[in-house]
């Protein structure tokens, strides 16, 4: 319920090294399924990373699913209902190299689906990735600034960390159809809401489109959080002419400047001299383009203390 950078959380009923299908089949038979009810429905979704095994994700999941039916049918002489578009209970293969994990889904939806999430700009950042970036910064509280922030993502996320929110408390779980589980979930959920409090930070979002900053409007009251984020119109390129109150000043037009990706660098450059004129402290940014960066922010005056790679969108 509390976890922020992590999209799914997996029990895992059996590991093995396999080299065929016939020896998922024969792991995932062996499994107990009692724990399923007998008028819940099942799904069985099968991920191969491995190209060289030799049987296809569709053909792992029928293997896995023909074994679920025949094991329960053994231990509860009843037959278990398949529901590949809204499973109960979801169970999860994945092929990785010569290895099978059998597990099951505990949240379901990915948990970077947060509930305030109402809106969504095309090139929205998942929230479990802002958090990431969040934590990454080692940000402690101090003022915060998402300076081309679209429409919502960081300061959000960043405000869940500062009052220690847990968004996994405020939507629906797989788990709670799980007996074992459900019947002391409702009391973690009333102890990590009960450990949620009112600090308040200087968090800010600024974005240059007054389209973004409608849906971050929307996505911040859906989130609880008006009382702790900011939004305001802005150009970034022009952080260092915009007032402290959050206010464009008069000689300021926020759509002054337009790049496009060809000028990527002089883009990356005007922002670093902007942010720095403006006595922006520590940067933490993602890029595709890290030795730029590297090179256009040491030359503002920040040097790079951490470089961290993930996988993003390929
Ligand atoms: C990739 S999106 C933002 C993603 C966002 N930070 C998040 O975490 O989801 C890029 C945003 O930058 C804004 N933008 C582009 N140039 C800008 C500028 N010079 N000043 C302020 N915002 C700008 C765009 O309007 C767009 O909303």
């Amino acid at each position: 319920m509390r976890a922020k950078t992590v999209n799914r959380v997996y029990l895992l009923l059996a590991r093995e090294e396999i080299s065929s299908l016939e020896e998922i089949h024969k792991m995932a038979r062996e499994v107990d399924y009692s724990f399923i009810e007998k008028d819940q429905t099942f799904a069985v979704r099968a991920e191969r990373s491995n190209k060289k095994f030799p049987s296809t994700s569709p053909e792992i999941a029928a293997a896995v699913g023909s074994a679920v039916v025949d094991s329960y049918m053994g231990s509860n002489g009843s037959r278990l209902r398949v529901d590949l578009r809204n499973p109960d209970v979801e169970i999860y293969v994945l092929v990785r190299k010569w290895e099978a994990l059998l597990s099951i889904n505990l949240v379901g939806r990915s948990l970077h689906c947060r509930y305030y999430r109402v809106r969504a700009h095309r090139a929205a950042l998942p929230p479990s990735l802002g958090a990431i970036m969040i934590r990454a910064s080692g940000w402690r509280g101090e003022p915060l600034l998402d300076p081309m922030c679209g429409c919502e993502t960081i300061p959000i996320e960043s405000a869940l960390l500062i009052r220690n929110i847990a968004p996994g408390a405020r939507r629906e779980l797989a788990m709670n159809k799980l007996s074992m589980f459900r019947d002391f979930l409702d009391g973690v959920r009333f102890e990590v809401i009960g450990e949620e409090n009112r600090r308040k930070a200087e968090i800010a979002g600024m974005d240059l489109s007054p389209k973004s900053l409608e849906m971050f409007r929307k996505n911040l009251r859906a989130s609880g959080m008006e009382d702790t984020v900011r939004v305001f119109l802005g150009d970034a390129l022009r952080l260092h002419r915009i007032s402290i109150e959050g206010r464009a000043r008069r000689d300021q037009s926020p759509f002054g400047i337009r790049m496009g990706v060809s000028k990527i660098d002089q883009f990356y450059r005007t922002l670093a001299e902007s942010l720095s004129m403006s006595g922006v402290r520590k940067i933490t940014l993602i890029t595709p383009r890290k030795n730029l960066i590297v090179e256009t922010l040491s030359r503002a005056g920040y040097p790079v203390d951490s470089v961290l790679q993930f996988m993003y969108g390929g």
